[in-house]
């Protein structure tokens, strides 16, 4: 598991397209935005980012947004000049011209407070530094962005908790990535990945799996994804005493039944979640099948009527949510005005709106 060896483990056509967004980003300096829940591989994701660039001889610096509290993110990104705060007994280098040349990560990007949202739009816009006390421009750097959050960004923006115009600047490169109940022919690449690498490191044969806990492991939902999944191996090697792991050696967690307690999905549930957790795009997702009538006019309306609430009644947002390119816009309001499902959000009306 070290850094020569990182690479996209999986086999299905989502990690598989995610492989093919990297390489293309890779090619560019493009900004990336990577989505998705907690645990999905987004830290890895961006490393592959910057080891197939230009910039991989350069230092990729990671920003944790979330965990460093505000008024010290704005000194620990942009530096510091002596004198301008307490502990500043001396100058001091942000992380963004440690990243010169090569990448800054900002992780977490979603927790970042509106004033440190508005000092990055402003580098990202002139590609100066000006340290924390500083009078003047110190640098210009020279770093390519990339940011990641399990938030639902666009919900922020419609709540005024994220800028939009921040949003766009980072999001030009968008690599959403799905769950791992969502893709499930990987999980069991991800076992016999991590199975043998923990027999190496704790030094044991890799241990061989019994069909009914095999089975197990693939359908459980894997709430905390690859994370979770790499934490039940490493117990279950830890715990292994030679043979095979059968299914009572598995942690409770995995016996409870899964959440499909939960009320079934709709057709209409089930594309919008193609479309904003998946990534796929609104025409080949929903305007294909409504042009070939498998798809209601009631479901396509349900369909947009959760998405403008998402985005607060926005279209153009919305248009960006149901991931289209943003000259889509005409074309997106023509089909949906032939149709008769343009629709305007009532005043003062949110989230339940959608029911
Ligand atoms: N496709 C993959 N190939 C190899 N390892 C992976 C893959 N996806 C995830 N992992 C491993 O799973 C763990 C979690 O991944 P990572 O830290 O990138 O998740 P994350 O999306 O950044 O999560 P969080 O939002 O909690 O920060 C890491 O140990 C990582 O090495
Ligand atoms: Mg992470």
């Amino acid at each position: 598991m070290s850094e020569q060896a990182l690479r996209l483990i999986g086999v299905g056509a989502a990690i598989r397209a995610v492989d093919l967004e990297i390489d293309s980003a890779a090619r560019t300096d493009a900004k990336v935005l990577i989505t998705g829940e907690s645990g999905v591989g987004k830290e890895v994701i961006a490393r592959l980012v910057h080891q197939r660039s230009r910039r991989a001889r350069a230092q990729l610096v990671t920003v944790n947004c979330a965990a460093i509290p505000d008024n010290l993110l704005e000194s620990a990104i942009f530096g510091h000049v002596r004198g301008s705060f307490t502990d500043a007994h001396r100058d001091r280098q942000g992380l963004m011209e440690v990243a010169h040349g090569g990448t800054i990560f900002l992780d977490e990007i979603g927790e970042m407070s509106l004033r440190m949202q508005a000092l990055l739009l402003r580098f990202l816009e002139t590609g100066e530094i000006q340290r924390v006390g500083a009078d003047r421009v110190e640098a210009r750097v020279d770093v390519r962005v990339i940011a990641a959050t399990n938030r639902q960004l666009l919900e922020r923006v419609a709540s005024k908790d994220f800028r939009e115009d921040l949003y766009y600047r980072l999001n030009v490169i968008h690599i959403p990535v799905p769950p791992l109940r969502e893709r499930r022919e990987d999980i069991p690449a991800f076992l016999d990945h991590f199975l043998r690498a923990y027999a190496e490191r704790y030094g044991t044969a890799p241990p061989t799996l019994a069909p009914d806990a095999f089975a197990l492991l693939v359908a459980y939902d894997w709430p905390g994804n690859v994370r979770e999944l790499k934490n039940v191996i490493e117990r279950l090697i830890l715990r292994f005493a030679g043979g095979e792991i059968g299914i009572a050696d598995l942690p409770p967690e995995l016996h409870r039944p899964a959440r499909v307690a939960a009320p079934s999905t709709s057709v209409a549930d089930a594309l919008y979640d193609r479309m904003v957790t998946s990534g796929q795009s609104f025409w080949d997702v929903v305007h294909e099948p409504f042009m070939a009538r498998d798809l209601t006019r009631a479901d396509l309306r349900t369909i947009l009527r959760r998405g403008l609430s998402q985005t607060g009644g926005n279209y153009k947002v919305l248009v960006d949510l149901f991931n289209m390119p943003p000259s889509d816009y005409r074309r997106f309001l023509g089909f949906l005005r032939k149709h008769g499902c343009y629709m305007r959000m009532p005043r003062g009306v949110s989230g339940d709106w959608a029911r």
